[in-house]
């Protein structure tokens, strides 16, 4: 097996509820003991019950924040030890797509600045200068199927599925391997939820990506991803390849979540 692109080895991060004068409240343990590999150009898709630890994982990914143990291995380095530059470049390479995209994207920003912004943070990776990436933020709203005159556009000219596009082509701006997709589509309108998946798996296939695909929809999961892992209350209790799980899943919890997904029910 080659080396995976992303490693991660026994992350382990709990919260201290804010304490009150009165009450103290125990510790959130939101991430207990996870080990998981993502190899380059795999989906893995993470499912779990809300408040199981998810985007706590994406945020000690991106080193957010700190976890209390455990290692996270790029490209084999431990992403802890990286020195600023180093870790820019990790962060160009790892990007992100958030829930709500109305939420993710600046109000005040055209879609040409919210865009063009990554390749400014990053340009001494990107490399661009005013006309290149003017010409880059046209080449991305063409891949994610919007048109050069929407650069102008403020978020709020655009409907959820274009808000969420225009999310994807900022996370593209500077040219990364991996995207961090936490519930891409689930604040979405049911009928572009389709749309903006079948953009998803149409930019893996071309820019060759990899991703970590959060979902509480195990029917998106079954259709996007090649690997899954199951979370619960912060610790992995099952992973493997989706077919596996789907068909002959080894745990109680992964039985619990199949029979309750609708989702699943063979049409008929
Ligand atoms: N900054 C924080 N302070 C205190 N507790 C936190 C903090 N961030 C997360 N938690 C707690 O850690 C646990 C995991 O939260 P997380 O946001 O990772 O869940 P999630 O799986 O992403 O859920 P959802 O599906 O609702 O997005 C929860 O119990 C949450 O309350
Ligand atoms: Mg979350």
């Amino acid at each position: 097996m080659p080396e995976p692109l992303l490693e991660i080895r026994g992350l382990t991060r709990s919260y201290r509820p804010r304490r009150s004068l009165l009450v103290r409240s125990p510790e959130v343990v939101a991430l207990d003991d996870v080990s998981l590999s993502v190899g380059q150009g795999e989906s893995l898709g993470l499912v779990g019950e809300s408040g199981s630890g998810k985007t706590a994982l994406t945020r000690a990914i991106l080193r957010l924040e700190a976890p209390d143990a455990g290692q996270i291995l790029y490209r084999g380095q431990d992403v802890a030890r990286f020195g600023p530059r180093a870790l820019r470049a990790f962060r160009a390479r790892v990007q992100i797509v958030f829930q709500n995209p109305q939420a993710a994207l600046n109000p005040r920003m055209t879609a040409e600045q919210i865009v063009t912004e990554p390749m400014l943070v990053h340009r001494e990776i990107v490399g661009l200068e005013r006309r290149g990436r003017r010409e880059r933020a046209a080449e991305l709203m063409a891949m994610v199927g919007l048109r050069t005159g929407h650069l102008r556009r403020f978020p709020h000219e655009f409907s959820g599925g274009q808000q969420q596009r225009i999310g994807i082509a900022r996370a593209l701006a500077a040219g990364p391997e991996m995207l961090l997709l936490d519930e891409p589509t689930s604040a979405l309108d049911v009928s572009v939820q389709a749309q903006v998946l079948n953009l998803l798996i149409d930019l893996q296939d071309r820019l060759g990506l990899t991703y970590l695909f959060i979902s509480h929809d195990l029917g998106v999961v079954r259709y996007l991803c090649d690997r899954v892992a199951l979370i619960r209350h912060g610790r992995l209790i099952e992973t493997g390849p989706a077919a596996q799980i789907f068909d002959a899943p080894q745990s109680a919890y992964a039985r619990m979540l199949i029979a309750a997904a609708p989702e699943l029910r063979q049409p008929g």
